[in-house]
């Protein structure tokens, strides 16, 4: 089974193929697809952005199509940077930037380090007008210090409950089994199975 996965996210798509192959499902990016112009993200949550592009791309394609929208929320930013993770340093900012951003922020407020946690959620839409969606987290802190060289946005500075490591310095199939992403995606996966055997 084939799923196509509306992200131009490298990371996100290595992550999503890594782990919905434990299941026999194959994870196609959406610009293998089609060269499709990407929707606004106008939502103020997860869930709105998750579900506006997964409808926008599956009402065009006319194909079923999975779609993710995912930040950090960090304690002492009062849960900021949240939906606009990937734009913390300003429109088309580099994970560089953001994270340098996120240190300086924490520095400013004589910080070492806050509580943080990493939120997915994840929309199957048909283009039938329905979907299916899931969400999952992962708990952690954020420190000032970058390290590790895996994984990509703030991994390098998360560190999640239970570890020393960040997640920039678990490998691949570690970071899935934890992850706000890989939870979700296990999720959406299961009440899939459970559809299924119902229709059976
Ligand atoms: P989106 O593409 O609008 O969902 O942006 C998600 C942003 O949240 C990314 O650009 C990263 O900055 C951050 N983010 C989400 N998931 C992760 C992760 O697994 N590791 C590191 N950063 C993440």
């Amino acid at each position: 089974m084939k799923v196509v996965f509306a992200t131009k996210n490298r990371g996100k798509v290595k992550e999503a193929q890594e782990k919905l192959k434990e299941f026999g499902i194959e994870v196609v990016p959406i610009d293998e697809v089609e060269q499709i112009e990407s929707p606004e993200e106008t939502g103020n949550t997860f869930c709105e952005n998750a579900y506006q592009k997964a409808t926008y791309y599956a009402e065009k394609l006319r194909i079923p199509v999975i779609a993710e929208d995912s930040g950090i929320e960090v304690e002492a930013l009062n849960g900021k940077p949240g939906v606009y993770s990937s734009r913390f340093a300003g429109e088309r900012a580099t994970d560089e930037e953001n994270n340098r951003k996120l240190i300086e922020e924490l520095q400013k407020r004589r910080l070492v380090s806050s509580p943080a946690r990493y939120v997915s959620f994840v929309f199957l839409a048909f283009p039938e007008r329905y979907g299916i969606w899931s969400e999952g987290e992962v708990r952690g802190k954020v420190i000032t210090e970058l390290r590790g060289t895996g994984g990509f946005g703030y991994d390098p500075l998360f560190i999640p409950e239970g570890y020393s490591k960040t997640m920039a310095e678990l490998p691949l199939n570690e970071k899935n089994r934890i992850s706000h992403r890989g939870k979700a995606l296990e999720k959406l996966v299961k009440t899939i199975i459970d559809i299924k055997k119902l229709k059976t």
